[in-house]
């Protein structure tokens, strides 16, 4: 099963060609990833209305150079998958009307991808993770662990109570006049700062429940920034490795948090898998490690082209529901807010009230 896969949903305008089989990883056959970072740095931080008029600009081309490297044509892929939410809704509306058009002048079928659900199946796009896997999802927008039982069946297990992880990186960034997207120029200071030279918060450290709270740590640093201003570049270099040491020693803390109810709840999961901008910060991605092994499992963690957005984890996500028969109308609405536990599942087969062995009858 081939699938072309659009994502529209933030500042990147990327389309990729997917081939799924019913079991193994999936085939990525083409991936173009076109970044608007230009476009927003100097706003330090994603304009919408901006990103929309760039995914208008760009798509065509994208999508066009998706199916060509691909060696294939319209004709001959199987499914047209967009993200549909959650994001910003006038780059959505781009992406899925895009291959609302593609799909109707094709007679292919629409699937309409959850961008959550994308990051979440990407383990199995690259490793072919069985279910059931707990997912740490940390991005610019979210931050949650999820139960991943199934396509279409995701159970929140926790969640941020205020910013997501790759957001308090950004917000770091920008008050330390570091460039835009923060997390990569953070994890870069960090690499020649001292992590124990500023006592910065863990918030939500030892809670039973799977919550983060980031917007305490965030501003503990800026205290600890404006006490000490103007800053030299020790300064920064020092503020950025203290601000990781934290936003890792959270992270170890939370998940511990988040593996003993999924436990509790669905057994040992076959492993801990990483998606999301943040998951490609070594640091994070080492903490990560570590957590997997003291819990006895494993850790995947797709490539950091494939945790970023892409087109092929829309492609992946849509070849995933296809192959259950989960396909939307030319008509489905494109959706802000879309929490990954609202996604559909494949329906549960219908009981039969009057099978031989429930009667006892013997018909
Ligand atoms: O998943 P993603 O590409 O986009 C969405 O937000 O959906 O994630 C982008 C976020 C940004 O906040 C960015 O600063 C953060 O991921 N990020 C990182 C790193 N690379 C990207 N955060 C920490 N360290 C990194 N190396
Ligand atoms: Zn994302």
């Amino acid at each position: 099963m081939v699938v072309l896969g659009i994502e529209t949903t933030c500042d990147e305008t990327a389309a990729a060609v997917v081939e799924r089989h019913d079991d193994g990883p999936g085939k990525i056959l083409s991936n173009i990833v076109l970044s608007q970072v230009n476009e927003h740095a100097a706003f330090g931080g994603v304009v919408p209305e901006i990103a929309a008029r760039a995914h208008v600009e760009a798509l065509d081309r994208i999508v066009g150079k998706a199916v060509a490297d691909a060696g294939k044509t319209f004709a001959n892929i199987d499914g047209v998958a967009a993200a549909a939410g959650p994001g910003l809704i006038g780059g959505v509306i781009v992406g899925l009307t895009t291959a609302k058009a593609i799909a109707l002048v094709n007679a292919k079928p629409l699937i309409a991808v959850n961008h959550l659900e994308a990051h979440a199946l990407t383990a199995r796009l690259t490793d072919a993770v069985p279910f059931p896997y707990c997912l740490f999802l940390a991005s610019g927008g979210h931050t949650q662990i999820v139960a991943v039982r199934g396509v279409g069946n995701y159970t929140r297990l926790g969640t941020t109570i205020d910013d997501a992880i790759g957001e308090a990186f950004d917000k770091t960034a920008k008050l330390l006049g570091l460039g835009y997207p923060g997390g990569p120029q953070v994890e870069k200071e960090a690499e020649r700062g001292n992590p124990v030279r500023f006592v910065l918060p863990r918030p939500m450290f030892g809670r039973p429940e799977a919550d983060f709270s980031l917007s305490g740590l965030k501003t503990a640093l800026r205290l600890e920034a404006e006490k000490i201003a103007p800053l030299t570049d020790q300064d920064v270099a020092d503020l950025c490795a203290s601000f990781q040491q934290a936003v890792v020693e959270s992270v170890l803390d939370r998940l511990r948090a988040g593996l003993r109810i999924f436990r509790e709840n669905y057994g040992a999961p076959n492993a801990l898998v990483a998606a999301g901008g943040v998951a490609s910060n070594q640091a994070i991605r080492k903490a990560l490690h570590r957590i997997a092994f003291e819990t006895g499992t494993v850790l995947v963690a797709p490539p950091p082209a494939l945790c970023t957005d892409n087109g092929a984890m829309i492609a992946w996500a849509g070849a995933e529901r296809l192959a259950h028969g989960l396909t939307d109308p030319l008509d489905t609405a494109p959706r802000a807010r879309w929490p990954l536990d609202e996604v559909a599942g494949p329906k549960a087969p219908t009981p039969s009230y009057f099978s031989r062995s429930q009667t006892g009858l013997g018909i």
